[in-house]
């Protein structure tokens, strides 16, 4: 008797509908015997045999097949976007961006759907300011084409992350165009600099702290020029001549290994030009200025390091009212009066600035009698200069510079100062009696004594 005849006529259903019967008999007689033949041919009797899971299976394959084709092209179009365009990443911390904005706002291209305003000011050249509106692409996708190739430009904001130096958000543009035209980024940047900085020409930016940053304080201001500071006879030359000479001896400072800075303290009474003298200087040397006040509230030992390490490129550090923060009492553990910054935060940062470019610091007092020799130190201070009230020198000079050709007059002007015997009057009295007299240099003349009062307001 074979096994088959063993076996009952096959129950196709245990019912009258639903699903077959489960039959231990045909597995048994469709396997050759052993647990994995059972077990394979239970699969198939359950799963390929059966229409119900064959249905099921397919569609299963179907949708994996379908999913997987899905993810294939997601990865070769990915693949192929990375091999065959390139994206480059403009961040608003970055300097270039305010670069490619202002680029932008030049750009005359019909796609560009989407406008926001940036107001600025500007300043003529008889020291009027009026507005100027520049329209730059808002947030979102904008196409643009730069020298034959389409460029994709992506203004976005990065969610709701905020720039705390500034209160605004931090914002990312992103440019994508095809590899092959990748070099035209640099281009792009490159005449985006020129741009900027073309418009900075003939002008001195002020930068002020702004948190731990450096920021444009206002518009570029047009360069004072250098012979409009009347300093007493030699004083100008000596120290252009020494800050040029300091500029040309970066070799000499790294073969000897001294740190490559220099700084200079300009001292006197109020008004006798200190501050006009450095924005003068600035100009000449095609130089900007950043201007801290150590006296600022929120000013602390980190942030003022911070600030003296990554002074932007060609700037001096101009440090005002020095004495207004620390005096000549010992500081040295102390807080400055109204700042976090301590006496030895700042003679740390002096001393810590560590940079391969030049650092050219000038800061100013009315009292130096108060200053801590601590910061008066060579490394720290290296040059000092007073600069003091009127000298005879500096009266003919001012008085020639606003009366052109009027020798005689001058004689007069002098003689008069003179015999009034005024002692301490400053350059900044003398500018505003020759201004309320601008086309008078006899009325001048006349109002000499006004001068003895150093708070006459004409
Ligand atoms: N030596 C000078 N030559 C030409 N202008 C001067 C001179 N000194 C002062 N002035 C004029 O007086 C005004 C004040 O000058 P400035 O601010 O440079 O003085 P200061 O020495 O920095 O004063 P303070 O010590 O109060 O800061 C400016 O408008 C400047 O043009
Ligand atoms: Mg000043």
């Amino acid at each position: 008797m074979s096994d088959t005849s063993l076996t009952q006529e096959p129950v196709s259903s245990s019912g009258s509908a639903g699903a077959p019967a489960f039959d231990l008999q045909k597995i048994t007689s469709n396997s050759d015997g052993t647990i994995t033949g059972m077990l394979l041919a239970g699969f198939n009797e359950v799963v390929v045999n059966n229409p119900y899971f064959a249905a099921g299976g397919g569609l299963m394959v179907l949708g994996t097949t379908l999913a997987l084709a899905r993810l294939g092209i997601v990865r070769t179009s990915g693949f192929l976007y990375r091999q065959m365009l390139v994206d480059l990443e403009i961040p608003s911390k970055d300097k270039s961006y305010l670069w490619f904005l202002e680029w932008m706002s030049r750009y005359k291209h019909r796609s560009l759907r989407h406008l926001s305003v940036e107001t600025n000011f500007v300043q003529h050249d008889n020291g009027a300011v009026s507005t100027k509106f520049s329209l730059v692409p808002g947030p979102g996708k904008h196409l643009i084409k730069y020298k034959g190739a389409y460029m994709l430009v992506n203004r976005e904001r990065s969610g709701k992350l905020l720039d705390m130096t500034s209160g605004t958000p931090f914002e990312t543009v992103t440019l994508t165009t095809l590899y092959k035209d990748r070099y035209l980024f640099s281009e792009l940047l490159g005449e985006a600099k020129k741009l900027a900085l073309k418009a900075r020409e003939g002008k001195t930016v002020l930068y002020t702290s702004w948190g731990p940053e450096w920021r444009p304080f206002g518009q570029p201001r047009k360069k004072r020029m250098l012979g409009s500071v009347i300093l007493d006879n030699g004083i100008t030359e000596t120290i252009v001549e020494d800050v040029k000479d300091f500029l040309q001896s970066g070799d000499w400072y790294h073969k000897r290994g001294i740190p490559y800075r220099r700084g200079y303290l300009l001292y006197g009474p109020p008004g006798s030009g200190k501050t006009s003298f450095i924005q003068a200087l600035a100009g000449e040397l095609d130089y900007n200025i950043c201007i801290l006040n150590l006296s600022e509230n929120n000013l602390t030992d980190d942030r003022l390091n911070h600030l003296m390490n990554h002074i932007p490129e060609r700037s001096i550090l101009l440090l005002e009212d020095i004495d207004a923060a620390f005096n000549k009492r010992d500081q040295s553990d102390e807080k400055g009066f109204n700042s976090g910054v301590t006496f030895s935060g700042l003679l740390n940062a002096l001393d810590g600035v560590a940079s391969a470019e030049e650092c050219i610091t000038f800061m100013t007092t009315n009292h130096p009698e108060k200053l801590d020799p601590a910061l008066l130190r060579p490394g720290r201070v290296d040059f000092k200069v007073m600069i003091d009230n009127a000298t005879e020198f500096q009266v003919r000079k001012m008085f020639m510079r606003f009366y052109e050709n009027e020798d005689e007059l001058c004689d007069q002007f002098i003689a008069k100062f003179k015999s009034l015997n005024l002692k301490s009057v400053s350059t900044a009295q003398l500018q505003g009696l020759f201004v309320y007299n601008k086309r008078d240099p006899k009325q001048a003349i006349e109002m000499v004594d006004t001068l003895k009062n150093p708070y006459t307001v004409f």
